[in-house]
């Protein structure tokens, strides 16, 4: 079993049935559940909110990799924490103040990241890395799931990785969007380890195999 973790997004699962969605990549040997909270304002989507994950809570022991689409952040990270979310991570530009909301998810002993959009240089997560738990680079512009990787967002991987190993920092590097079975091992060979499978997954014909297949075992 090597480090990388697995975290199918459930926005490629049954929305009529997203507790089975959750128990299904559970069994499948994910290792987190990536929620993706979309509000329609930060992005063009609307999916669930803090009672959702609430009652998806009940659904894994797994942890529950929280991304938060939204606008005011700060407003309902406490919430979604109460909610049961285990790693929260949210958007800067979404933000008033990222450094302060970073403290806060860490002050609840929760894992705290921020993610970086597609058109966002990685050195946006440098002021704060003495704070971060993870970053997530975003391989598709975020609001919907199947979309096409953004190449462009390799290299950022290997930036971000280099800058974190350069000046001591330990933390994970997520990539988000777009992940498949052919392109995982690039992305882990630049840097990540933790790689969010939505469409892969939920749309494969045996995914417990490529939950393995993403992770780099088979
Ligand atoms: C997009 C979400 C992603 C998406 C991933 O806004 O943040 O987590 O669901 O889905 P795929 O893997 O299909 O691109
Ligand atoms: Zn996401």
């Amino acid at each position: 079993m090597n480090n990388i973790k697995i975290s199918p997004s459930i926005l490629s699962g049954r929305f009529e049935a997203l507790g089975e969605s959750v128990k299904d990549a559970t069994k499948w040997g994910a290792d987190y559940i990536h929620c993706d909270v979309m509000d329609g304002r930060f992005v063009p989507n609307i999916t669930f909110g803090m009672p959702m994950v609430k009652a998806l809570r009940k659904c894994t022991h797994i942890p529950l990799d929280v991304h938060l689409m939204i606008v005011e952040p700060e407003k309902y990270v406490p919430e979604f924490i109460d909610a049961g979310a285990d790693i929260v991570t949210f958007h800067p530009d979404a933000c008033h103040d990222s450094g302060k909301l970073l403290d806060y998810i860490r002050s609840r002993g929760v894992k705290a990241g921020i993610v970086i959009n597609p058109d966002v240089p990685v050195s946006v997560a440098y002021p704060y890395m003495e704070k971060l738990d993870m970053v997530v680079i975003m391989g598709v512009f975020p609001g919907f799931g199947g979309q096409k990787f953004i190449e462009s967002a390799l290299p950022k991987m290997k930036e971000l990785r280099e800058y974190a190993e350069k000046n001591g920092y330990s933390i994970d590097i997520e990539v988000d969007g777009g992940v498949t079975e052919e392109n995982a091992s690039l992305m882990i060979l630049s840097g990540v380890n933790v790689l969010v499978g939505g469409s892969s997954v939920f749309r494969s014909n045996d995914p417990a195999a490529t939950v393995k297949k993403l992770r780099g075992e088979i």
